[in-house]
């Protein structure tokens, strides 16, 4: 890879937000047909970078040098007519419309003739576009009837339809099933064989290493070091990551297991997604749910928590039947749930992060008459702030200006501030760096200990066996098997997850 030309290279680049300094003489060096992972905890101004590159903001220093000319693009426009595009950590699709029209956006000049959009002629070059990524989706589906995962992969679609010389991708696999992932590794290599570079942006230190060519970590805004990925361990990425040796996981605290709190007996779902789901849940228990993405992990969570109507089931809290038809019901009985698309659905982006931690838990600290303790509410959430280290230049700052995985920190933070009796997580370390990882298992274990019941849902298997108290594993809707802490074991709960 050495000997290959440099494409792209950043240099000295400084950017400054309000009260932060995102980027503080970065540097980054890109070769012709690399794949080139950026890694580096919540903050540390990765997509800042690339956004940079992309004409989003303009740098306060620095230089960038594209095809040995300096450059310095206006527009993403700009950037992907010299051969640049980008997968964004936040989606960019808009929920109303089709695949294919969300593929061709900006480019519908293609496809009209004489001022008249030729939709079949752009529908078929969607389908062309899918059909040689091997992306199993039609172009006339809606993204609002897609999945997160089916919605990453039409963003790879769109991305690569450009024929780009340089495709960044952000987080590209946080979402995706096992086999998805697999894919796009195969549309990587197939691409960086054509010549294509890619920037790979991932907290998922194996996909990082495996993928891989070459690796840049960042601290603080800072370039630390660049190496090539087959002469780097996990540690040494762990190390420059985070500036010091440390355990991607905390070791789970022994807590109290006591009486049952929640039966699920026979749940079905009208969707079919979930099919005749039982299971018990103990105060101080962690629950934790193994399984392919789309096993109907998060569907069996949904129907419970009131949103997806139950086709049969029961749901017995404290030995008392009762019925959930709303998320406001459940919250009423106790239950509290991170949802895995927090981005999109767990954020109000024009709130300050103060207000997004504090919204469900304010009712606690809201007194008669309906006067709310400030300055309580404050210290709880500078609290939260300090042991989730969210990365933030003050509270009252709008959460759409933190990076991705702080906002998702400040998600967290609000299901962790609101005590529920019974915290559903789903994939809840999913975006996160590693130092913070470990401290958000260390919380969900003190949480435990303190009697709080906990199912969480993990795609990872080492944080779901590292957790969890007894493992459910879940298989096309149903449950298939079933593990206690002690006789867990990685690949049979794999057999299970894969049906083999
Ligand atoms: N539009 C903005 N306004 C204010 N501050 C911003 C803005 N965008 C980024 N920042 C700040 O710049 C810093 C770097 O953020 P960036 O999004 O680049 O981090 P990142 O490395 O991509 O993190 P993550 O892994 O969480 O995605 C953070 O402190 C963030 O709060
Ligand atoms: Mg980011």
């Amino acid at each position: 890879m050495d000997q290959n030309p440099v494409l792209l290279e950043m240099r000295d680049i400084t950017k400054r937000f309000p009260g932060v300094k995102a980027l503080d003489h970065a540097q980054l060096t890109i070769r012709k047909g690399e794949v080139h992972a950026i890694v580096g905890e919540n903050g540390a101004g990765k997509s800042t970078l690339m956004k940079l590159l992309l004409g989003l903001y303009a740098p306060d220093e620095g230089t960038i040098i594209w095809k040995g000319q300096t450059v310095r693009f206006r527009s993403p426009h700009d950037a992907i007519s010299n051969g640049i595009s980008m997968i964004h950590q936040e989606t960019s699709l808009m929920p109303t419309t089709s695949v294919s029209e969300n593929i061709w956006v900006g480019r519908e000049n293609k496809f009209t003739h004489f001022g008249i959009l030729n939709v079949r002629e752009r529908d078929r070059a969607a389908q062309e576009v899918l059909d040689s990524l091997g992306i199993a989706i039609s172009p006339k589906t809606l993204i609002k009837n897609q999945s997160v995962a089916q919605n990453q992969l039409v963003e790879v679609a769109r991305a690569v339809s450009y024929n780009s010389d340089l495709i960044i991708m952000d987080e590209p696999t946080s979402a995706l099933a096992e086999a998805d992932i697999q894919l796009l590794y195969k549309i990587i290599r197939d691409l960086t064989a054509k010549g294509v570079s890619i920037i790979f942006i991932s907290h998922k230190l194996e996909e990082v290493l495996t993928i891989s060519d070459r690796v840049t970590a960042m601290r603080d805004g800072r370039y630390i070091a660049t190496a090539e990925a087959k002469n780097c361990t996990q540690d040494d990425l762990i190390k420059w990551i985070v500036g010091r040796d440390m355990d991607a996981m905390f070791p789970k605290e022994e807590a109290e297991i006591g009486d049952v709190i929640l039966q699920v007996k026979n749940l079905s779902t009208l969707n079919k997604m979930v099919r005749d789901v039982s299971f018990q849940l103990r105060k101080g228990e962690i629950l934790g749910f193994a399984g392919l993405v789309g096993a109907g992990r998060t569907e069996t969570m949904r129907a419970l928590f009131g949103i997806d109507p139950l086709e049969t089931g029961e749901v017995i809290l404290d030995g008392r039947k009762i019925k959930i038809k709303s998320p406001k019901q459940a919250i009423h009985y106790g239950f509290s749930m991170v949802t895995e698309d927090r981005l999109r659905l767990g954020i109000f982006s024009k709130l300050q992060v103060k207000q997004n931690m504090s919204i469900v838990y304010l009712r606690d600290i809201t007194g008669p008459g309906g006067t709310v303790d400030r300055k309580e509410e404050e210290r709880n959430c500078l609290e939260m702030r300090d042991k989730l280290s969210i990365k933030v230049s003050s509270l009252k700052q709008p959460i759409s200006g933190l990076s991705g995985g702080n906002q998702q920190k400040a998600i967290i933070a609000r299901w962790l501030l609101a005590k529920p009796r019974i915290l559903i997580l789903d994939e809840p370390t999913r975006g996160i760096d590693v130092g913070a990882k470990a401290e958000i298992h260390h919380q969900i274990s003190l949480l435990a200990k303190q009697g709080m019941a906990i199912i969480m849902i993990s795609s990872e298997l080492q944080e779901v066996m590292g957790m969890s108290d007894r493992i459910m594993v879940m298989r096309e809707g149903r449950i298939v098997g079933e593990f206690l802490r002690d006789e867990a074991d990685s690949e049979q709960i794999m057999k299970k997850a894969f049906g083999s």
